[in-house]
């Protein structure tokens, strides 16, 4: 699309700071953010308790209640974090409305859109009930933000707290019952505000015959019809056309601001309505792990290559797992669900998940080797990419191949994945060059990289030595695995690592992977053991191909640890320990307008401009992040951010620059609960970050129904590059699609392109569709994507449209713009 002046001008003028819904952000007034974490603490609670009461245990609501005491009382205290991390998703869809579908009065109840607006609800609901019901949870968390968001507004947008009501409308969330009432176009609803003062401008007629109304707003029309009540505020031009002023009750500076806690804690009621209504569709257990709630919480994702070649491998990994599984079995660290997909040089899939452990083993043991008994190439990243899409955020995977991959074009959507997910991906490849090579066997280059990224590693062994490998998948299927260091060198190099180790760390242990890496570790204590000293005063130094463990023995290493590496070859550090003490984060988009706030960014954050991420920590209250910065993956380069605190355990960390390249992020912290010397901690994200040159943008809250086709638009922008981009697009189910192979941006800015999938008719309600579109500059010196995730409903309708308005894509130009000086 051409970027016309004239429009921007006009685009400029509109959105001018203003609210047009519960505020994103606010001190004084009730957010929606507080209004989402308040109806699911609430109704968490509840289910918790009935859950309790069931298995006939006691259950105490805690006071005061926040994620860390619910899932304390809830049984499941380490899973604090994802509980935190669910809400965080649900919030941050709920807000994702307000920004990418501004503007669409019936996402907003805006213009008396009351039809429109329940349906936005409804079909959202079922597409929430159908998704868990295939156990398809982030997409369900997704679809219930976005629902959430449209319910809440109605309290604010419509006139029901001024008629009176002192319950919320129930019809809202039910398809089947009426909405009724509602004044027709044709009825005068507002008088003009006198002055500033807009108590009592709603019309006595349509208070005594309780009729149902909202403003109208600029963003959908210029003019509204005659004597229509408006929403109000500076950036809704209608609220100065007769009747002037408005009723929203969005803030307590609002025309309505009167109103707005009656409003703000009636939409928490709706909320818990909406909350409860799914909770009866999917049942205690099912609504906790959509909650990121439940007993035991991490996931075990095994991809495994079954070609013939593999075949001794395959009775090892079945051997190891079997006994990793019984193990963990009755412990914390018991996953809460299995994850497998095979793959082999013909093909991959199926996947495979179960939450039953004896059912994984029975999984895993009918595997047999197919294909060729040779190790030719394999089909290891579309294995990878199909975990990755079903998988659930911050997994922990594990990759058994012994050839390199044949599917290499998949590369940049599985980076993709890893970023948006944030899992880590762990390869054990038993393809080492011989059992006394110390150099790292090429063809597995591909495969370093993408563990780089994750924050996980490419292990190189001898068949014989898989055994002693696996512990990995022992020491990361943890609750509570916390990355206290991470450094990666892609060349021979010297250098001194430290990391700080705090009190409330246990079972740590330092993973070293390179070949031909010598090193000396010193503990705070300043006991020192080198490479060379296999069974020395720190810990046995234990070794399998290029990867090598150190678990110190001693458990009091609290303090600053030093490693000295002198090697030949590349190599990377890696210390892990346990630890409810971690930290979660987004990158996040923050925008002025339409309305002030940041959303979570489904791509890669731009290249120029700020960086900013929106920090969660997790583990006890007293805890206070003291600074961030930006690391270098495979260099020194060290960013500081500026932090602000956001009350309740969360910070905006903006960076003003990033290293280039990839990186990391690291936060240390104070313990403000003790006063002792030794109270800072330091956490690491697993996950490596990169910038881009590039933007890909799409809007979906995507629902539409088996047979149908679902049209969106996607826009491609750069401020560095002209020229032909190609564009990628994949999902996951394999449906067909259509969309340009390449876009051409010949004005400097941006273009546009439309996409289609269609999903067959015996595709089953509740199927969700990772969605990946990638735009990569000429040569493929830079790329960028977006991830979305989709919904296939029965009984919601052919197909939704999804095309953007003219003004959501202007806005879209416009804000690229803004965020790319
Ligand atoms: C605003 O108007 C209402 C009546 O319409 C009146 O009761 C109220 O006192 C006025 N408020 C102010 C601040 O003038
Ligand atoms: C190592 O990584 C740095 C930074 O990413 C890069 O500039 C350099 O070319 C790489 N060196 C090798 C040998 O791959
Ligand atoms: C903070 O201090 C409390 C009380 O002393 C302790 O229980 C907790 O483990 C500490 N957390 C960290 C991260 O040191
Ligand atoms: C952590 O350490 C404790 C005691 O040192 C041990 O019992 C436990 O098995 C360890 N956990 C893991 C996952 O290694
Ligand atoms: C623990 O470490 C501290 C220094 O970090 C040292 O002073 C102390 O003696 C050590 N205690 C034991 C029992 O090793
Ligand atoms: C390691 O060394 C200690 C004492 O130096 C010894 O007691 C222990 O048996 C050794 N462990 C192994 C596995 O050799
Ligand atoms: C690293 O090792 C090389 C040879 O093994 C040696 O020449 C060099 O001095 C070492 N560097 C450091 C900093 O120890
Ligand atoms: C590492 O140590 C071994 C054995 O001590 C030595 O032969 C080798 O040169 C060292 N390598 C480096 C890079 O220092
Ligand atoms: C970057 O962040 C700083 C402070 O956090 C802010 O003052 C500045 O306006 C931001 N710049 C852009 C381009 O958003
Ligand atoms: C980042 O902050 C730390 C601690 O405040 C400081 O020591 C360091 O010099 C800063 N680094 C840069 C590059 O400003
Ligand atoms: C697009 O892809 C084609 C074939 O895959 C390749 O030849 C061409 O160089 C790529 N163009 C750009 C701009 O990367």
């Amino acid at each position: 699309m051409i970027a016309n002046p004239v429009i921007i001008a006009a685009v400029l003028l509109l959105v001018q700071p203003g609210a047009v819904a519960f505020k994103i952000v606010s001190r004084s007034s009730i957010s929606h953010i507080e209004i989402t974490s308040s109806a699911i603490l609430q109704t968490t609670a509840k289910v918790c308790k009935a859950r309790a009461e069931q298995q006939g245990q006691n259950f105490v609501e805690p006071n005061p209640l926040n994620a860390i005491s619910l899932a304390v009382a809830c049984s499941s205290p380490l899973s604090a974090g994802t509980f935190l991390l669910s809400t965080g998703i649900i919030s941050a869809r709920n807000i994702y409305v307000d920004i990418k579908r501004f503007g669409e009065e019936e996402y907003h109840f805006d213009s008396e859109s009351f039809l429109r607006g329940r349906d936005v609800i409804t079909s959202a609901v079922d597409a929430v009930k159908a998704n868990i019901k295939l156990q398809n949870f982030q997409t369900a968390r997704e679809r219930l933000g976005e629902a959430m968001h449209t319910l809440q507004d109605f309290y604010s947008h419509s006139n029901w707290i001024e008629l009176g009501y002192q319950s919320p409308y129930t019809n809202l969330i039910k398809p089947d019952l009426p909405i009724e009432n509602i004044a027709d176009k044709g009825t005068p609803t507002c008088r003009s505000c006198v002055d500033d003062n807009c108590t009592g401008n709603i019309l006595e007629s349509i208070i005594t015959e309780r009729k149902l109304t909202s403003g109208y707003t600029s963003s959908s029309g210029l003019f509204k019809p005659p004597g229509k009540c408006s929403h109000g505020g500076l950036i809704d031009l209608t609220s100065f056309q007769e009747p002037k002023g408005g009723i929203n009750k969005d803030g307590v500076d609002s025309e309505h601001g009167h109103l707005h806690f009656q409003a703000a804690n009636m939409a928490i009621e709706a909320t818990k309505e909406l909350l409860e209504d799914v909770w009866a569709s999917a049942g205690n257990d099912d609504f906790l792990r959509l909650m990121g709630i439940s007993q035991t919480f991490n996931v075990l994702s095994v991809v495994i290559d079954i070609s013939r070649s593999m075949a001794d491998n395959i009775a090892e990994v079945k051997r190891v797992i079997s006994l990793i599984i019984d193990g963990k079995k009755g412990t914390a660290d018991e996953p809460s669900e299995y994850i497998l997909v095979t793959f082999n040089d013909l093909d991959f899939g199926p996947l495979t998940k179960t939450t039953d452990a004896e059912e994984f083993k029975r999984l895993l043991n009918a595997i047999s080797a197919v294909g060729e008994a040779t190790a030719t190439a394999k089909k290891c990243l579309s294995g990878l990419w199909l975990a990755l899409t079903r998988s659930p955020p911050k997994s922990e995977m594990f990759v058994f191949t012994d050839a390199e991959p044949e599917d290499v074009e998949l590369k940049n959507t599985v980076l993709a994945l890893i970023e948006s997910t944030k899992s880590t991906v762990n390869f054990l490849l038993t393809n080492v060059l011989s059992a006394q090579s110390r150099v790292s066997n090429p063809s597995n280059q591909i495969y370093q990289e993408l563990a780089e990224a994750s924050g996980g590693q490419a292990i190189e062994v001898s068949s014989g030595m898989l055994p002693q490998a696996t512990s990995i998948i022992e020491d990361s299927s943890s609750a509570a695995l916390v990355t206290l260091f991470l450094a990666v060198r892609n060349q021979s190099t010297a250098e001194d690592f430290s990391f700080l180790v705090d009190s409330s760390v246990t079972n740590l242990t330092i993973y070293i992977t390179g070949f031909s890496t010598n090193f000396t570790i010193t503990s705070p204590s300043g006991m020192s053991q080198s490479s060379t000293e296999s069974n020395g005063t720190l810990g046995m130094i234990q070794t399998a191909g290029n990867f090598l463990t150190i678990r110190p023995y001693s458990q009091n290493g609290t303090g600053l640890w030093q490693i000295s590496v002198n090697s030949t070859q590349p190599f990377t550090v890696k210390v892990t320990g346990q630890s409810v003490t971690n930290f979660l984060f987004d990158v996040v988009e923050v925008v002025q307008d339409p309305v002030p706030g940041y959303t979570v960014l489904d791509s890669r954050p731009q290249n120029s401009g700020n960086v900013t991420l929106l920090l969660s920590v997790t583990g006890d209250d007293s805890l206070k992040l003291t600074e961030v910065a930006a690391i270098e993956t495979m260099g020194t380069e060290t960013v500081n951010g500026s932090l602000v605190d956001q009350g309740n355990g969360q910070y905006l960390a903006t960076f003003s620059t990033v290293p280039r390249g990839s990186f990391g992020i690291r936060v240390s912290g104070q313990n403000s609960s003790t006063r002792s010397s030794q109270t800072g901690f330091q956490r690491y994200s697993s996950t490596q970050l990169r910038t881009s040159g590039v933007s890909v943008s799409a809007v979906a809250s995507g629902i539409w129904a088996p047979g149908g086709t679902l049209s969106l638009n996607f826009g491609v922008g750069t401020s560095k590059f002209s020229g032909s981009f190609n564009i990628t697009v994949r999902n996951d189910r394999l449906f067909n699609m259509a969309f340009p192979s390449s876009l051409l941006i010949d004005n400097g800015v941006s273009a546009s392109g439309a996409l289609s999938i269609t999903a067959p008719f015996e595709t089953p309600s509740g199927t969700d569709v990772t969605l990946t579109i990638e735009a990569a500059a000429a040569g493929g010196s830079d790329s960028n994507y977006v991830v979305l995730r989709l919904s296939v409903v029965a009984g919601v309708g052919p197909a939704v449209s999804l095309s953007l308005s003219l003004w959501f894509v202007m806005i879209a130009l416009f804000l690229n713009q803004l965020l790319s000086f």
